[in-house]
């Protein structure tokens, strides 16, 4: 049993649904259902007793040691926060409540649960902490890429609140001697990745007949991640990971957001042409800037690689290819999601059976 939070969200549903295609190890999932939470993402899960869903707040203590105590996991892995960057400039609070305050209670219980377990089960149980590239701030043109000794310098409230969270979960290892692990990725992309985001937004708005907006100059850089891949590496880190340790994922994929702008409109010129026969680039449009925009990141994944054997299956062009594919083939997903019916999931599909 391993009891992961924040699997209704778009990285820990893509890991539930792979962990449980991989392997008959039950999982505990434990999230909040914020805005960015979706049930539907588990649809396929829904009668599946491997998979035990439990809404609340990683901040809530009491709940959480109660679910440690009832199912003793072998594994936490911390997949829960607030995560975009624009909402973070707008309202910082939930990032601090969640990022911070959240995963000091979080740890907290774990700690607490960890320190009474019999002595074996206590050596082999892990906490892995799943954390961003953004905390290590913004590269320069010809700057080398992050490696995990990359000073701290994190620029948004959002990526602030990471960097407080990952120093905490440093703090618990070399403290207490907590078991942890942290895995600090590049940007994921594909099924399941709530539109707010740039690429699912792209995808959503140009089907649409909206704009795509491009913030600044378009020239900003980051290293993109099929989320399959970054699935993939959570599970070897934890399998093999070292104790303390810090990895960092990425898939050596650094793209300018004019670039992947391009990219989807020509596989969606590709694949569902507009009726008029008008390029999907006709629907771009430069807009105000995000304040404080880190202008590069970069990965450096060869610790990964070298000490674990991680490294990622797709290419970001096979993995930008499906993920295209992905939402042309659920139209429904995405109309749920912005219609807000996707909040409604459960009570649905509950009527719908009755
Ligand atoms: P997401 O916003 O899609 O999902 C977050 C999930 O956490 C949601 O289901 C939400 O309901 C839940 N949640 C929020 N607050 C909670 C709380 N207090 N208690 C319990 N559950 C709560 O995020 P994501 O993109 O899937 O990111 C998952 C993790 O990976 C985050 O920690 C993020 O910082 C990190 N990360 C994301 C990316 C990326 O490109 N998306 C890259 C690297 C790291
Ligand atoms: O690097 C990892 C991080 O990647 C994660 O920690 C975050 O949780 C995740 O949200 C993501 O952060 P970004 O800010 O890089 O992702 P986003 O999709 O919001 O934006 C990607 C780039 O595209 C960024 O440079 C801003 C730009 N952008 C974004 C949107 C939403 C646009 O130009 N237009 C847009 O409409």
């Amino acid at each position: 049993m391993i009891l992961i939070t924040g699997g209704a969200g778009f990285i820990g549903s893509n890991f539930v649904l792979d962990w449980l295609a991989q392997c008959d190890e039950s999982v505990v999932n434990l999230d909040k259902l914020t805005y960015a939470g979706n049930q539907e993402n588990l649809a396929s899960l829904s009668a599946d007793p491997r998979h035990i869903f439990v809404q609340g707040d990683i901040g809530d203590a009491a709940l959480v040691a109660s679910l440690l105590a009832q199912h003793q996991p072998r594994a936490v892995l911390n997949f829960a926060a607030e995560s975009h960057v624009d909402r973070s400039i707008h309202g910082p609070e939930d990032f601090i409540q969640t990022n911070i305050v959240g995963t000091f209670h979080l740890l907290e219980a774990v700690r607490a649960y960890w320190g009474n377990l019999p002595a074996q089960q206590k050596t082999e149980f892990r906490f892995l902490h799943v954390s961003t590239d953004e905390v290590y701030g913004s590269l320069g043109p010809s700057d080398a890429a992050f490696t995990e000794d990359h000073r701290y310098q994190p620029n948004s409230p959002y990526s602030a609140s990471k960097a407080a969270s990952d120093h905490l979960v440093r703090a618990y290892h070399h403290t207490y001697g907590l078991p942890v692990l942290t895995t600090n990725c590049s940007n994921n992309y594909g099924p399941y990745h709530f539109p707010e985001k740039l690429i699912p937004l792209l995808i959503v708005n140009a089907l649409a007949g909206k704009a795509l907006p491009v913030y600044g100059d378009g020239q900003q850089v980051r290293d993109w991640l099929y989320v399959k891949d970054h699935c993939s590496a959570i599970r070897r880190v934890l399998q093999a990971g070292r104790l303390g340790e810090v990895y960092n994922v990425g898939g050596w994929n650094e793209k300018a957001n004019i670039e992947i702008v391009h990219t989807v409109c020509a596989l969606l010129d590709e694949l569902r042409p507009r009726a008029d026969g008008v390029a999907y680039q006709s629907q771009i449009r430069y807009v105000t800037d995000r304040p404080g925009h880190d202008r590069r990141y970069a990965i450096d994944a060869r610790k990964i690689q070298s000490e674990l054997g991680w490294k990622p299956a797709e290419t970001f062009d096979s993995g930008i290819r499906k993920t295209v594919q992905w939402y042309l083939d659920n139209p429904g997903w995405a109309e749920r999601v912005q219609s807000g019916a996707y909040r409604e999931w459960v009570k649905t599909q509950y009527q719908a059976a009755a």
